[in-house]
């Protein structure tokens, strides 16, 4: 059984370390449009234990009342971590569990076998994270599994794994961004691009989020609450847009009326897919207006 994606923008997901409960009991309050509550790297080991009834209390107070997405990070299937992880965080019915360093479907069953055994009725989608250079090859088959919904990008370990420093550009990241977003897109997921660690540089955000917007993504993962409202604003399509987008459908409902299948709005050939595209890119604006 396939989940339904909930039909929620992802424009900005906030990361929030699970050990911190200052962060944890802001994040809620925040614009984002989901939060993963994170049990890995954010987290000392040491610390781990604590964060899993912290962040199960986290889901439980905002299980009504909260509208984003909540999603928990749980450690890798490498470790012997995750299964506590899940262990405590599931009944605090999280609508996603987002695993880090996805290298093949079989981490996915893995998961999948220990949720169900945990909670039977569990429809808790999967967001796999897609963070090494084996995970990019792999990506279109760990996006075909049944549970998974969306695709994360882990651009800052996928870095270190190609040994490339963090430039502005992402030249050295271009081909990894571009095949895993394909991958999504073939499965019918959703992806969200990665974090953008300078929290101090405005600008250098904005360009980046104006990137993978062009490349794409549904959104883009961010650290900080001062991330959030430039990714919503960047991953949304603006006023101006929208308004071509109706004018489009405006033009192509009355072309259909009279029997004909193309028209031209400003001078660009419009057939029926450019419809369609108006069509989604309006709903995506309607449902931000909401
Ligand atoms: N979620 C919720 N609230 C956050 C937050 C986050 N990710 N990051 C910062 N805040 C809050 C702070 O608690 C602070 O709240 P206050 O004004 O009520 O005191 C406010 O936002 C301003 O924070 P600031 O002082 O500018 O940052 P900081 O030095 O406290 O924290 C980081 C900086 C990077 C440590 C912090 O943003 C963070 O932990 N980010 C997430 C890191 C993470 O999850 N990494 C794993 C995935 S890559
Ligand atoms: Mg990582």
């Amino acid at each position: 059984m396939t989940p339904q994606p909930r039909p929620h923008l992802l424009r900005s997901v906030l990361y929030v370390p699970g050990s911190n409960p200052k962060t944890l009991s802001k994040a809620p309050t925040l614009p984002a449009d989901g939060l993963i509550l994170d049990l890995e790297d954010s987290v000392a080991p040491e610390a781990k234990p604590q964060a899993r009834h912290t962040i199960l209390e986290t889901l439980r107070s905002t299980r009504a009342g909260y509208a984003g997405v909540r999603v928990v990070r749980v450690n890798g299937i490498h470790t012997d971590l995750w299964r506590d992880d899940l262990a405590v965080v599931l009944p605090g019915r999280p609508d996603a569990i987002a695993l880090s360093k996805v290298e093949s479907p079989d981490a996915l069953d893995q998961l999948t076998a220990a949720m169900r055994a945990l909670d039977p009725e569990s429809d808790c989608e999967l967001w796999p994270m897609i963070e090494s250079p084996l995970g990019v090859l792999r990506a279109h088959a760990i996006a075909c599994h049944p549970m998974v919904s969306t695709l994360v990008m882990g651009t800052s370990d996928l870095e270190r794994a190609l040994g490339i420093p963090g430039d502005p550009e992402r030249i050295g990241l271009r081909h990894a961004l571009q095949q895993t977003l394909l991958a999504a897109r073939a499965a019918g997921r959703r992806i969200l691009d990665g974090v953008y660690v300078n929290i101090r540089d405005p600008e250098g955000f904005l360009a980046e989020c104006h990137d993978g917007a062009r490349l794409g993504f549904d959104g883009k993962t961010v650290i900080h609450p001062a991330q959030i409202e430039p990714a919503n604003q960047a991953f949304l399509p603006g006023d101006e847009e929208a308004e071509t987008a109706r004018r489009i459908l405006d033009a192509w409902n009355a072309a259909r009326a009279r029997g004909e299948e193309i028209c031209v709005v400003d001078g660009r050939l419009v057939e029926r897919l450019h419809a369609d595209q108006a069509s989604q890119r309006l709903a995506r604006w309607r449902m931000a207006q909401a």
